[in-house]
């Protein structure tokens, strides 16, 4: 069977929402509206798997869901034609990951990089939660039978996760989704992860060879959505850059993770490529390129934050925007676990 096209992704309520987010994902959730259904979640289950202390406790949980939904709205994202939701309050996420955790083995989690990264040292003492992160994830997905995920280049090995998890379903369940009127016996989607544009991996603005990242100590590191234009052009003519001027050509990038950075997050802003930034400021210093970027930047992210700040001041109406959207996104996952359940064997009223 051929699957009905249709674009999941998520983002986690955990504060500090950045440059990264947006041109990793939120940039590319906007565009893939033209073509497909889209379902675009905040993902607070996935918020609280690392300790409280990091997540920083029910207020704060609460009103870092309603500014990244803020920031969906603001950024274009149109939850009227499209699903905009948070994850708990459809019960299927967690339903969807319980079956999921018995067909995903362990040696797979085992594999999964951003586990390791963020478990650091102290593996032992992690949350199952987060070992199982990726895994909730796949639910996410394939509750809704999504065929695209817009993801930034990080989240690669996990959509391969769950790529894996949907195969060995169908595998394991063959019969089974056969004899319930799937003849071809696939009955979840491999989802296909979208890994596009110039910026699919913004990095620290302290740092070229690290990930732009919520939680890097230094605030500098990266521009938030909710950065002020001050703020924004501050911590770009503090971007750590090196002695040279920028290439001509984009081969001279490769060796210089700082330019190569700021460059990508100019075409990918500028909606234009790479090289097209080198052809208009190669061989000029980097003060006269800052300003430029300083310029795209806030004329981009100005208006994101100030909607941003409109919407989280009326924390009803996000509420309500949550709950419209997880109405109509129970549909569609109630459908999908009533078949699941159907296909495994679990017994329920008729
Ligand atoms: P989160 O909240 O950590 O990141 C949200 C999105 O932003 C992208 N991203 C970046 N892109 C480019 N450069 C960066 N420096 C950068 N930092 C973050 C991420 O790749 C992501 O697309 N696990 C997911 C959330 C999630 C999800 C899902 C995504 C939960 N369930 C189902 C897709 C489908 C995450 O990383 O969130």
């Amino acid at each position: 069977m051929a699957f009905v096209e249709r674009v999941f992704s998520g983002v986690q309520p955990t504060g500090n929402l950045h440059l990264g987010n947006y041109l990793g994902a939120i940039v590319n959730f906007v565009k893939m509206q033209q073509t497909h259904n889209c379902i675009y979640c905040v993902v607070d289950m996935h918020a609280i798997t690392q300790g409280v202390e990091v997540w920083g406790g029910p207020a704060e949980l609460a009103r870092n869901t309603r500014e990244v939904t803020a920031a969906f709205i603001a950024a274009g994202i149109d939850a009227k034609k499209h699903i905009v939701f948070n994850q708990s309050q459809i019960a299927g996420h967690a339903e969807l990951t319980w079956i999921f955790n018995c067909v995903a083995r362990i040696g797979w989690l085992n594999r999964m990089t951003q586990f390791k990264e963020k478990a650091g040292k102290d593996r032992e003492n992690a949350s199952i939660g987060l070992y199982d992160y990726p895994v909730l994830m796949a639910a996410d997905i394939l509750l809704y039978r999504a065929t695209h995920v817009p993801v930034g280049e990080d989240q690669k090995q996990h959509l391969e996760l769950s790529r894996d998890i949907a195969q060995k379903f169908n595998n394991d369940f063959g019969d089974s989704i056969r004899g319930h009127g799937f003849a071809d016996g696939l009955f979840f989607p491999q989802p296909e992860p979208l890994i596009t544009g110039p910026a699919t991996r913004v990095m620290s603005l302290r740092d070229g060879t690290k990930k732009m990242s919520k939680s890097d100590a230094s605030d500098n590191s990266r521009i938030n959505l909710t950065d002020d234009a001050d703020t924004i052009a501050q911590k770009i003519r503090r971007a750590k850059t090196d002695p040279e001027p920028l290439p001509s050509e984009e081969k001279g990038l490769e060796t210089r993770p700082e330019a190569d950075n700021l460059v990508g997050i100019y075409a990918a802003l500028a909606g234009i490529s790479k090289q097209e930034v080198l052809t208009q400021f190669g061989g000029g210093q980097f003060s006269t390129f800052k300003n430029a970027l300083v310029e795209v930047c806030v004329a981009k992210l100005a208006p994101i934050a100030s909607e941003m700040k409109k919407l989280v001041a009326d924390p009803g109406h996000v509420d309500s925007i949550l709950a419209d959207g997880a109405n109509r996104a129970r549909g569609i996952a109630d459908e999908t676990m009533r078949i699941t359940k159907d296909i495994v064997g679990f017994i329920r009223p008729r």
